[in-house]
């Protein structure tokens, strides 16, 4: 029998404490033991269950404890978690965990004090949900140079952004929507401003390229500033509007980006909606594979953490944790030397003016028409390609010109 403690009986851990007891059978055969649940330790109480004697708010009745031998860290966030995380390492524990902002942050250091220990450190669950794709990353395409990953990576996003575009809805109707759901973080600001997105790309960037990507070097924008009329233009286009995340590399150096972009509908990511998540990796021998599943939820999620707690049983007394060195040189590239296409939407003041100075500023513009440009003199126009901070001065340009009110909206078009 294999003892493990949950702590923080959230949305995720009550799952795992769910999936744990309604599967036992079949995971006891997989594993090759049988897993119980024996402590889950929570500041809160639960009227309505879990079993009383499960519950404890004393974190040394865990630690104390040597028949616990995994513990499952769904806390969340980067402070007591983090601390619970390196005493389970020293006690020699192996921890399984969703938790992608304690890894993003200090994943380099907590591989190595788990290698330190001889324990596992695993964390399937912190990217894509019940998607497999830690494990492929580090060991189905292991024979693989990845020279680049793109996806959709946050559940409660995409589940928004779809809602807006199939029903119209708005914005905080949708985002309220996906919080019942359980989809979204307990603050939702670290899924609508991309945070949570760029700690996934971050994690899933360290294990493809075989060094530390930092989260808080990464560009990251979120979809807040999206409406339905920048969805009926990217519709006017036959495309679509999704938060992408995004890395590739590019000599010894990485760029990595996570931000709202209009994707063809020809592009693989076009058709993954609702909660749904979506990875692409490319590889130097496989080509593109595609991993997509539900990526965010209570029983996708702990899906994810009871396959890794499995894993963990079934090579007890060995681990494999890899490290990601943290370069001596700053191995991301900076955003203004990033290359795209873009959208650009103005209000104007005089229509045919602004579109003079437009023809005059960008390399051939290419204008979209919408039926808002005679009723609120609008226009619209994609670019040519140009670098992030070309383009960031032709819109101040567009700023201070009579003609031009105001600059609605930039989008990004992500053509790979
Ligand atoms: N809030 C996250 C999402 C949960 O919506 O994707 C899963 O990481």
């Amino acid at each position: 029998m294999i003892n493990v403690a949950i702590l923080g009986y959230g949305v995720v851990g009550s799952g795992v404490a769910e999936v744990i007891r309604k599967n036992s059978r079949s995971i006891a055969q997989r594993a090759g033991e049988e897993i119980q649940v024996k402590r889950i330790l929570d500041i809160r109480d639960f009227p309505e269950g879990p079993d009383s004697s499960l519950l404890t708010k004393d974190a040394e009745v865990v630690f104390g404890d040597s028949s616990i031998a995994i513990v499952v860290e769904t806390i969340g966030g980067a402070g007591i978690a983090h601390e619970f995380t390196k005493k389970a390492f020293s006690l020699k524990k192996h921890v399984v965990t969703s938790n992608k902002e304690l890894i993003a942050t200090h994943g380099p250091e907590l591989l190595k004090m788990a290698s330190e220990n001889c324990v596992s450190y695993l964390f399937e669950a912190s990217v894509g949900g019940g998607i497999p794709i830690i494990r492929p990353l580090n060991q189905c395409l292991a024979a693989n140079v990845i020279n680049g990953i793109t996806g959709i990576l946050n559940g409660t996003t995409n589940y928004i952004l779809t809602q807006m575009r199939k029903e119209g809805r708005d914005f905080s109707d949708a985002l309220k929507s996906a919080q019942e759901h359980g989809y979204a973080e307990a603050n939702p600001t670290a899924d609508i401003e991309g945070h949570d997105a760029c700690r996934k790309i971050a994690i899933l960037s360290s294990i493809a390229y075989n060094e530390f990507v930092d989260c808080n070097a990464i560009y990251t924008e979120g979809i807040t500033k999206i409406s339905v009329i920048d969805m009926q233009y990217a519709e006017l286009m036959d495309s679509v509007i999704k938060l992408i995340a995004m890395s590739k590399k590019a000599g010894d150096r990485i760029f990595a980006r996570v931000s709202p972009a209009i994707i063809s509908k020809g592009h693989p990511l076009s058709n993954v909606e609702d909660v749904f998540n979506a990875i692409v990796v490319k590889g130097d021998v496989i080509g593109d594979a595609m991993f997509y599943g539900r990526g965010a939820g209570k029983l996708p999620t702990a899906s994810a953490v009871v396959a890794d707690i499995i894993d963990i049983v079934r090579h007890f007394d060995s681990y494999g944790n890899n490290s990601w060195p943290r370069k001596d040189y700053n191995n991301l590239i900076d955003i203004s030397e990033s290359e795209t296409r873009y959208f650009v939407r103005v209000k104007t003041r005089n229509t045919e003016e602004a579109r003079k100075f437009i023809r005059n500023t960008f390399a051939a513009p290419e204008f979209l028409f919408h039926i808002r440009q005679e009723a609120e003199g609008e226009l619209a126009f994609t670019t040519e390609k140009s670098t992030e901070a070309e383009l960031a001065g032709k819109v101040d340009a567009l700023k201070g010109i009579g003609a031009i009110k105001e600059v609605v909206s930039v989008l990004r078009i992500e053509e790979e």
